[in-house]
């Protein structure tokens, strides 16, 4: 392995924001930048964000989306490291892409409001984090408001989040009287002054007893702030950074975005904790970032809205080895070998055509219909990416083709839809029907809307009242076939021929689940 490859693995971090919209993780996002110097005012990275619209209204969503390309990886330097931020949608209904962004990460940052503490999103988000053990920081944001007390903020997060917690700042005060942090992690106490642009004021002490605390936060603050450190030290074990690396314990930091308070230290502490690429499975073996040879897998496709132009760009991760610009790889879906002329990277807001590119990055390969979310590109071996799991939908419709004329072109494009990741399609075994799953409302319009101007073919849909759709497995091959067969009209087929049974109410899972023990229930895709 050359020494090359190792240096450029080794400063990379490449990570999300997630947080449930509105606590902040634009603000956030926007902040790191500052620091790194990708951008110079604050205000610049606004575009990413989806901002609450009325369902119906989809097309104006999609247009922000489409400015979103621009910020869908945002790299920068910071000191010695690259930094890479893997934006995911803030609005609900694209919660799948989110999903998706999360298995090219190596680490999140969740960011939490201090008075709203942990919401639905949030909740979510983590359960995927929880699958794959991701490595979590947690920045509990707008402690310039009034908010909850920060001890019953942990608890919580521990609660909810089924993860332990361990702060790494503490704040002193909140809302009006809120005066700073005190970093745990660096000891030093960092006071606040509420501005946009500059950075707060670190003071170095020696320890939380200094006499020079008390002096700058007044006595009776700065007797609340050892009293809560003490427990603290009491209650949460000292911080273990394998833990963290584990996913086992999440690191906290207190601040607020908007105020660039609180953010030098949480990106300070993140680029020296969290971890470098990491190791990624593929079905046949596990494949390291050090190799030699180049592999990477797509994890996103982003579809041009314009009819005119219907190019898409397909964001591929690079798990090992060097991806070059021109050089032949091998896309082993289609065993065919292609090579990519106009790769592009983006750094400090810029999307530019990159020479190459290092395990932990994302380029962008513009294409016309040849990618597939999870497709594996490599450098000639069989390799294929496990962890782009399908989540189970939580809304359904049949489809219906509109114009019996146009059915080849429904298919084709019902089939690329699906292959870009849009929703999901179960074909119901019984009467053949098929049935569309998504996580929002917003996904029928998007369909509908790109089958009749992207491919001429007009779709209807149809109600179905489900509640879930699971994927079904048993090492009992008669159990499973006596469930199909008493379940026959409720079976379903993924696009992957998979078993599928399709629940029409929680009441129905919970009986099918006591019914048929052997039968094992799962509502992700990969098990
Ligand atoms: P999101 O991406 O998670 O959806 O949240 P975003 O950063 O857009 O922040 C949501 C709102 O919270 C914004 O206000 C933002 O200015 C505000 N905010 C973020 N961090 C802080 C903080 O530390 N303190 C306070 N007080 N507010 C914060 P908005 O009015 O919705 O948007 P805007 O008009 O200010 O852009």
């Amino acid at each position: 392995m050359s020494d090359e490859l190792n240096k450029e693995i080794a400063k990379r971090r490449t990570f999300a924001i997630i947080s449930h919209p509105d606590a902040g993780k634009t603000t956030l996002t926007e902040k790191l930048l500052l620091f790194g110097g990708a951008i110079h005012v604050a205000g610049a990275v606004k575009s990413n964000k989806i901002k609450k619209t009325a369902t119906s209204d989809w097309m104006e969503i999609e247009k922000q989306r489409g400015i979103s390309v621009a910020t869908s990886v945002m790299g920068f330097n910071y000191g010695d490291y690259k930094i890479n931020i893997l934006d995911t949608p803030g609005h609900q209904d694209f919660a799948e892409d989110t999903f998706r962004t999360l298995t090219a990460v190596d680490s999140v940052i969740i960011v939490v409001d201090v008075a709203k503490g942990v919401e639905t999103q949030t909740r979510r988000l983590m359960e995927v984090c929880r699958m794959r053990n991701t490595p979590v920081i947690i920045f509990v944001n707008k402690l310039d408001r009034e908010g909850r007390d920060p001890f019953d903020i942990l608890d919580e997060l521990e609660q909810e989040l089924q993860i332990g917690v361990r702060p790494l700042s503490w704040p002193i005060n909140i809302g009006a009287k809120f005066k700073g942090v005190y970093n745990i992690y660096e000891q030093g106490l960092d006071l606040f002054t509420p501005s946009k642009q500059t950075i707060s004021e670190r003071v170095e002490i020696e320890d939380v007893n200094s006499p020079l605390v008390d002096e700058l936060v007044g006595k009776s603050d700065a007797e609340k702030l050892r009293e809560d450190l003490e427990l603290i030290d009491g209650v949460y074990p000292e911080f273990d950074v394998n833990d963290y690396l584990a996913g086992k314990v999440a690191p906290v930091f207190f601040g607020s975005a908007l105020n660039t308070f609180g953010v030098k230290e949480l990106l300070d502490c993140f680029v020296k904790i969290a971890p470098a690429p990491q190791p990624v499975d593929a079905l046949e073996r596990k494949i390291l970032p050090t190799e030699e040879s180049f592999s990477g897998f797509v994890f996103k496709i982003h579809a041009n809205m314009d009819p005119n132009h219907r190019s898409c760009i397909a964001f591929v991760k690079i798990c090992s080895g060097k991806f070059e610009r021109n050089v032949n790889y091998r896309h082993v879906r289609s065993e065919k070998m292609m090579r990519f002329a106009a790769p592009t990277a983006f750094m400090a807001q810029k999307k530019s055509v990159v020479d190459e590119a290092f395990p932990g990055d994302i380029v962008g390969i513009p294409d016309t219909g040849n990618f597939k979310i999870g497709d594996t590109l490599t450098s000639g071996e069989q390799l294929h990416f496990k962890g782009l799991p399908s989540f189970s939908p939580e809304m359904f419709k049949y489809i219906e083709n509109a114009d019996p004329m146009k059915a080849k072109q429904l298919d084709k494009g019902i089939r690329q839809l699906m292959d870009e990741g849009v929703a999901q399609m179960f074909t119901n075994s019984f009467n053949g029907r098929k049935i569309i799953g998504t996580v929002g409302q917003l996904q029928f319009e998007v369909i509908q809307y790109r089958l009749l101007h992207e491919y001429g073919a007009q779709c209807r849909w149809e109600p179905i009242s489900l509640y879930k759709a699971c994927w079904i497995e048993s090492d009992d091959k008669e159990a499973l076939d006596a469930f199909k067969k008493r379940k026959h009209q409720f079976m379903a087929v993924d696009k992957e021929g998979r078993d599928v049974f399709l629940a029409d109410s929680n009441y129905v899972l919970q009986m099918a689940r006591n019914d048929f023990p052997k039968i094992r229930f799962h509502f992700s895709s990969e098990f």
